[in-house]
C-alpha cells in the first residue's frame, strides 16, 4: 500500500501485471475529487475511456452524467474508478485475475479517497467489491456496510442503455446516495 497518491500513480505507469496491457492505449487510473465522501466504481475502460484515458467519458458515461446533473451530484466532488484500468477486449467482463491483480491500485485508491460511501456500478464491481454471493438484481437499491463504509450497489450505466426501465431505479439509488450523504 502506498501512502500518497504521487507513489501510487507513478506505480501504475507502464503496468504490464496482467494482459489487459497488451492492447491498452490508456491505463485508465480515475478522476475527481482525492477527498470524496462518495466513490462510484465501474467495471473497466471502454473504447472512449482507453481513448481519453478518464472514466465514463462515452455513452454510458454520458447518461451517467445526466442522472448527476438531474440529482445534483457534481462529477467533479465525486471520486471515479473502476475495478480495471485497462480496457478489456471487445468489452468483454474482466477476467477474474485480472481484475484480482488490479484491485490492488483500487483498494489503495479507496484508502487514499476515505469515502464514507460507495457505489457499485453493475455485477462486476458488485462482487469483486463485496463478494461473488452478492447477485445485482437482488442488491441494488440495498445499503451494505463494510468497515465503515457505506456501500450502494445499483446498475451499470451501460444497462440502462439497454434497458429504458432500469432508468428509474438507477435514479432512486442514487438519490438516496444523495440523501444519505447530505445526512453526514
Ligand atoms: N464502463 C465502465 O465500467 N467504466 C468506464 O469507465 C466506462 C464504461
Amino acid at each position: 500500500m502506498f501512502e500518497t497518491w504521487e507513489e501510487l500513480e507513478a506505480s501504475i505507469i507502464g503496468c504490464k501485471k496482467c494482459k489487459l496491457c497488451n492492447n491498452r492505449n490508456n491505463i485508465v487510473f480515475g478522476t475527481g475529487n482525492k477527498n470524496a465522501r462518495i466513490m462510484f466504481i465501474g467495471e473497466g475502460p471502454g473504447a472512449d475511456e482507453d481513448k481519453e484515458g478518464i472514466p465514463f467519458v462515452g455513452k454510458a458515461g454520458k447518461l451517467m452524467n445526466m442522472a448527476f446533473d438531474g440529482i445534483g451530484i457534481n462529477r467533479e466532488e465525486v471520486y471515479i474508478a473502476n475495478i480495471v484500468k485497462c480496457r478489456p477486449p471487445s468489452n468483454r467482463n474482466p477476467e477474474d485475475d485480472e481484475a484480482a491483480i488490479c484491485l490492488d491500485y483500487l483498494r489503495n485508491q479507496v484508502r487514499l479517497v476515505k469515502p464514507k460511501i460507495i457505489v457499485l456500478l453493475g455485477s462486476v464491481a458488485l462482487k469483486n467489491i463485496l463478494g461473488k454471493e452478492y447477485g445485482i438484481t437482488a442488491t441494488r437499491g440495498k445499503w451494505i456496510e463494510k468497515k465503515g463504509i457505506l456501500y450502494m450497489p445499483t446498475w451499470h450505466p451501460a444497462a440502462l442503455l439497454r434497458d429504458d426501465s432500469k432508468k428509474i431505479e438507477f435514479w432512486q439509488d442514487l438519490k438516496q446516495v444523495v440523501k444519505r450523504d447530505r445526512e453526514f
